[in-house]
């Protein structure tokens, strides 16, 4: 067990911190008294400190060659892979989240270098031609300087490195805030990095709440030391961010919440419905940012498709989570504490089913496919609800726990509707044996991610990641779409001609004869 208490300012020099502003306990969810890190919590100065530090070593960093960055991150990759089972094994030790997921996490970080390793030998710019002659114009991306990452402890290591990996590779310091709860997981990732070979002042990580986060980024941002916001977490933090940022003149990549729809037509397989509804719907226990929010299901088949549905999630085994289970504990407190808010939504109109009981798992609410001790963590028994109308708050606001509510349709359209209504665009998908139905679901549905006959999770490492709406402000994570975040794009335009030639002045001219008309001998034979 961790005694030692780490500083609120880490990096392999040892930097200490300007200002603190008390200690964290992050602790086991299923073992609350298992203490995983104690870590002293920053003021706003540390952050303000830190970027300033990045900013220094961002400009040498900078100049080390593309392909060079991409060595470092190669050894990155090898070195989570290396640790693989360690990092998932503390991921489900800090977090909760089943080991057989933590590990997948972990592969997301690998598959995340493994895409950006050959980016280092790209980083391609363009030639374009010029307008008048003796003269090249060509395109340069350059890295955007300093960024400030905040991520949330859901994905404790992946979703950091959907940042950290691009934004070094394209020549960017980085002052990356984790989430608390999630503090040693973010100490091993950065310890990793640090081995790999990026440099102390290019990757700062700082623990701090999130009072003090705001108010130390707003000081970076005044004094000019930050240049991108890297942010994931709820949509009203992000609006916030989004608004600070705006005042001076930047825009944040947002990767907010979502109330994803599943759409489930009567010509759908209904197994395999079930199943994609199953994992995305609890997995995680509902806490992932792409988790099914909304059950759309065609009039048709809500019974048999419900009755399937409730069968699989009574069967469910939830429970310790370094055992076989389809999920463990609440990532943390603030979590449990937020659903139980959720849990008083449910209204006399809905039909709860799922479990043999509502609310936390224990002596007093059992649940019969639960493994492991219930008492020591925070465990919570899954919803179905049936009956949610679409003036209900849990078809309108992201749950973010193990509940699911169920609405029914009669035409695609109506589910579309129904699916775009709350107003996020992360993620959605639609069950269907029919591609025209597919192809019309795609085109109508505002999310930034949809899946045809898969679930609303599950987002491959290098397709574009992140959602319209209030999920986010249209920015896109990993694969060639992320480059844009942490890159500007230069143009040069150079002209060897030895004289003043003025665009759009200077400019030789071709006059088309627009009056002439094809005449009647060519025009083909009468
Ligand atoms: C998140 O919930 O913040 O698509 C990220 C998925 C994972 C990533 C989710 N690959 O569910």
């Amino acid at each position: 067990m961790e005694s030692t208490t780490w500083s609120c300012v880490i990096g392999p020099e040892g930097r200490g911190a300007t200002e603190e502003t008390g200690e964290y306990l992050s602790r086991n969810p299923a073992r609350l008294d298992d203490v995983v890190a104690r870590v002293r919590l920053a003021g706003p100065g540390t952050l303000l400190d830190a970027a300033e530090h990045a900013r220094t070593a961002q400009r040498e960093w900078a100049r080390v060659p593309a392909p060079l960055r991409g060595r470092v991150i190669a050894g990155f990759g090898r070195l989570v892979e290396a640790n693989k089972e360690s990092l998932a094994g503390l991921v489900t030790r800090e977090i909760g989240k089943p080991y057989v997921e933590a590990l997948g996490e972990v592969q997301e970080i690998i598959d995340t270098c493994d895409f950006f390793v050959g980016e280092g030998r790209r980083l391609y710019g363009q030639t374009v031609p010029s307008e008048m002659p003796n003269k090249q114009l060509f395109t340069f991306r350059e890295p955007v300087g300093v960024a400030t990452v905040i991520t949330a402890g859901n994905f404790p290591v992946a979703v950091p490195s959907w940042y950290l990996v691009p934004a070094l590779l394209c020549g960017n310091a980085v002052v990356w805030k984790p989430a608390e709860y999630a503090a040693a997981t973010a100490r091993a990732l950065a310890e990793l990095a640090w081995r790999a070979g990026v440099p102390g002042g290019v990757l700062n990580l700082v623990y701090a709440d999130g009072t003090a986060t705001f108010e130390g980024l707003e000081r970076a941002l005044q004094a000019g030391v930050v240049d991108k916001v890297g942010f994931t977490g709820s949509s009203a933090v992000g609006s916030r961010i989004g608004e600070l940022c705006g005042r001076y003149l930047q825009s944040p990549c947002l990767e907010l919440g979502g109330k994803n729809p599943m759409v489930v037509t009567p010509d759908a397989d209904l197994d395999l419905a079930v199943q994609g509804a199953l994992f995305s719907g609890w997995g995680t226990a509902g806490q992932r940012c792409t988790s099914l929010g909304n059950l759309i299901v065609h009039n048709d088949v809500h019974d048999e498709f419900t009755a399937r549905l409730d069968e699989a999630l009574r069967a469910a085994v939830i429970g310790e989570p370094t055992g076989d289970v389809l999920y463990g504990p609440m990532l943390d407190q603030k979590f449990a504490d937020n659903f139980e808010r959720i849990l008083d939504e449910i209204g006399g109109h809905h039909k709860v089913l799922g479990s043999e009981s509502v609310g936390r798992i224990g002596d007093s609410a059992p649940r019969a496919t639960f493994r492991g001790d219930p008492s020591t963590g925070l465990y919570y028994h899954p919803v179905l609800l049936d009956g949610m109308r679409s003036d209900d708050t849990v078809f309108l606001q992201e749950t973010f726990g193990p509940i699911v509510g169920i609405t029914t349709y009669d035409t695609l359209e109506e589910a579309i509707e129904l699916g775009n209504a709350p107003g996020y665009g992360l993620s959605a998908a639609v069950y269907t044996t029919d591609p025209a139905t597919a192809f019309r679901f795609r085109e109508g549905i505002g999310a930034g991610m949809v899946s045809a006959n898969n679930s609303t999770s599950g987002a491959e490492a290098h397709l574009p990641f992140g959602g319209n709406g209030r999920s986010g402000n249209g920015g896109r994570l990993s694969g060639m779409w992320v480059i844009d975040q942490f890159t500007r794009w230069q143009s040069l335009n150079w002209d060897f001609s030895g004289t003043l030639q003025k665009a759009q002045m200077d400019v030789d001219t071709v006059e088309p004869e627009l009056d002439y008309r094809l005449p009647a001998q060519l025009r083909g034979h009468a």
